[in-house]
């Protein structure tokens, strides 16, 4: 997907948001589901089989938790799971300065309020400015948001949180299939939210995951979800006992995944690690060529970080908006898709903290230091190791002809 004429710069003519087809086994599996019609997931066979079932049970495997319920959206999931967590009106939720907008958004839709926590040069959360937030809002549950794969040094972040007393309930939107020092991101919170939409590391074009070792906090989430009164058919939820109370006491918050969505992610999950590998080939083919280049700075990786290079970030930090605007000019015309974080309007999926309105504004100078010089790119598995170089080389070039 590029093209190379001695007498002209290279440009690059893949596409960023072009994602791999659905695999053939996905499609037979989808297709003998719509044949069946059952595409509720409540409306099961004479054998009791639904997808979504079936699929909670091999995520939760996957994870090695005790409970898995899938909704229909990440920010769903993150929506009920602080519900489930027992968040009332008007609690503050700590959550990182530095993610994507259905984050704050679903704290303010389960009606907490959004305390924001500085990000670092590595683009985590800065623990220092955690510990402050921590004090001076009260808060009793930090939304960890591993934005862009990046993992916080989980064996600092987890004393400081039980120090206080602070849950923790991760967004790792980004971080399916990642690790920490081994331990799947996603095992550290009382409840962990993954999303399946399309950019995402299995694709069924919308679609959230929960998973929870927390039996009562999964049956609050199971109704909160839809389940009406059918929350004996899921595989992977809690003992029915839990239900006692929840069954009444939690209203359907209508979120339920469809069997349609669940047949073409089962076959996605087996191909996920390997697929995970294949991103950080790619990840690895652009770094290292951006890495070369003195003005360009990337987050570094620690040792501990297992992490899923589906997207890029680096940093030129020399540069004033107006070197940003036309950076990502020179970029596009040669076919380079790039997103800054630094604009002040928010465009596409990218927007910063400044642009959302529903969160109280907090000064955040460290994090809008940081934004105003961070750019982004997807690397989509349709892409090659040689295409990912080449796009290394035209943001390079890109850079020094400032
Ligand atoms: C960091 C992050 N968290 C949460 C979400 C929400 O996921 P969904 O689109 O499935 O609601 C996204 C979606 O892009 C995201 O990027």
């Amino acid at each position: 997907m590029t093209q190379t004429n001695p007498t002209q710069p290279e440009t690059f003519s893949g596409n960023f948001t072009q994602q791999e087809p659905i695999a053939d086994e996905a499609i037979e599996q989808a297709v003998t589901l719509l044949k069946s019609g059952r595409l509720h997931r409540y409306n099961v066979d004479e054998q009791g089989h639904s997808e979504v079932a079936t699929l909670e049970q091999e995520f939760a495997a996957y994870m090695g938790s005790e409970y898995c319920l899938a909704c229909t959206s990440g920010g769903y999931a993150l929506h009920i799971a602080l519900r489930a967590f027992g968040l009332e009106h008007g609690q503050a939720v700590l959550t990182n300065a530095f993610t994507l907008s259905p984050v704050p958004g679903a704290i303010v839709n389960a009606g907490g309020v959004p305390v924001l926590v500085e990000t670092n040069e590595d683009l985590v959360i800065d623990l220092d400015d955690l510990a402050l937030k921590i004090e001076s809002s009260g808060a009793t549950v930090l939304m960890l948001s591993h934005m862009r794969g990046h993992l916080v040094d989980m064996e600092k972040l987890m004393p400081l949180l039980q120090a206080k007393n602070v849950a923790l309930i991760e967004d790792c939107a980004h971080t399916m299939g990642a690790r920490w020092n081994n331990t799947p991101s996603g095992s550290y919170g009382i409840a962990s939210c993954f999303s399946t939409q399309t950019y995402k590391h299995i694709n069924s074009g919308e679609g959230g995951l929960l998973v929870s070792n927390d039996a009562a906090l999964m049956s609050r989430a199971t109704v909160l979800s839809g389940s009406y009164m059918l929350y004996d058919r899921h595989l992977a939820g809690p003992p029915l006992t839990y239900f006692e109370s929840s069954r009444l006491d939690m209203p359907n918050m209508s979120g339920r995944l469809d069997n349609l969505r669940a047949s073409i992610l089962r076959p996605q999950l087996k191909q996920l690690d390997k697929n995970c590998a294949r991103w950080n080939e790619r990840y690895y083919a652009l770094a290292t060529v951006l890495a070369r280049h003195s003005r360009m700075v990337l987050p570094s990786r620690p040792a501990q970080e297992y992490f899923v290079g589906s997207s890029l970030q680096f940093r030129v930090p020399d540069y004033e908006a107006t070197d940003c605007i036309e950076f990502l000019g020179r970029c596009s015309q040669r076919g380079v898709e790039l997103k800054w974080f630094g604009a002040d309007s928010p465009t596409g999926y990218t927007s910063n903290h400044t642009s959302w309105g529903y969160v109280e504004a907090q000064s955040m100078p460290e994090t809008d230091r940081i934004l105003s010089t961070l750019f982004d790119l997807r690397l989509p598995l349709t892409f090659s190791i040689e295409d990912c170089e080449c796009i290394g080389r035209i943001i390079v070039d890109c850079v020094e002809s400032r």
